[in-house]
């Protein structure tokens, strides 16, 4: 398996006074937007967080965002949901390139834990004023970065009964 798959875990925990340049955050964004999507639509936006005031608001509206206290950054993945052309793919798209933000970020030895938002009402709800997201965009999650403070071996879940060879 590649490396940097095998060696992505959550990091909720995270080093102070460790900042995410605007260039680590730019390789992250070109990461995200390298990923697939239906039609090569892209239905995505991102928001770019360092301001402490803000990442403090995010675990104010959030529940299970609160590593973001001790985060130096966030990407906000912002779905775009398509109007014609191939509907219904927004979620897709924008996991995949969440993934490559979170393998990119492994590359460049930060630490990223993705916090869900879309689908719940809830989270959606508290996220968007943060951020004056207006519909028909959805904030799709909120992922925190940082330099890690914990380093959670790789887990290893490989499970030969869900395959089937055919
Ligand atoms: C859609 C989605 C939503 C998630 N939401 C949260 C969250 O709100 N807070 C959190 O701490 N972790 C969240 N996670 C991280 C998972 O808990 C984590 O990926 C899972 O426990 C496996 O651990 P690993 O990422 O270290 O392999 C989420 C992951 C996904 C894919």
């Amino acid at each position: 398996m590649n490396e940097l798959i095998k060696n992505r875990r959550s990091i909720r925990k995270f080093q102070p006074d460790q900042p995410v340049t605007r260039e680590q955050i730019d390789r992250l964004l070109e990461a995200a937007m390298a990923a697939p999507s239906a039609c090569n639509t892209r239905p995505w936006e991102f928001i770019a967080v360092t301001k402490r005031e803000v990442l403090d608001e995010i675990v104010r509206v959030h529940p299970y965002a609160a590593m973001c206290a001790t985060a130096a950054a966030a990407i906000i993945v912002v779905a775009i949901p398509q109007t014609e052309g191939p509907l219904g793919y927004f979620p897709q798209d924008c996991a995949a390139a969440t993934q490559n933000i979170l393998l990119e970020a492994v590359s460049l030895g930060l630490g990223a834990c993705w916090c869900g938002v879309y689908p719940q009402e809830k989270h959606i709800a508290a996220i968007r004023p943060l951020f004056n997201i207006r519909e028909p965009k959805i904030p799709f999650n909120v992922i925190a970065l940082g330099a890690p403070a914990e380093s959670p071996p790789p887990r290893g879940f490989f499970e030969p009964s869900k395959v089937t060879y055919s």
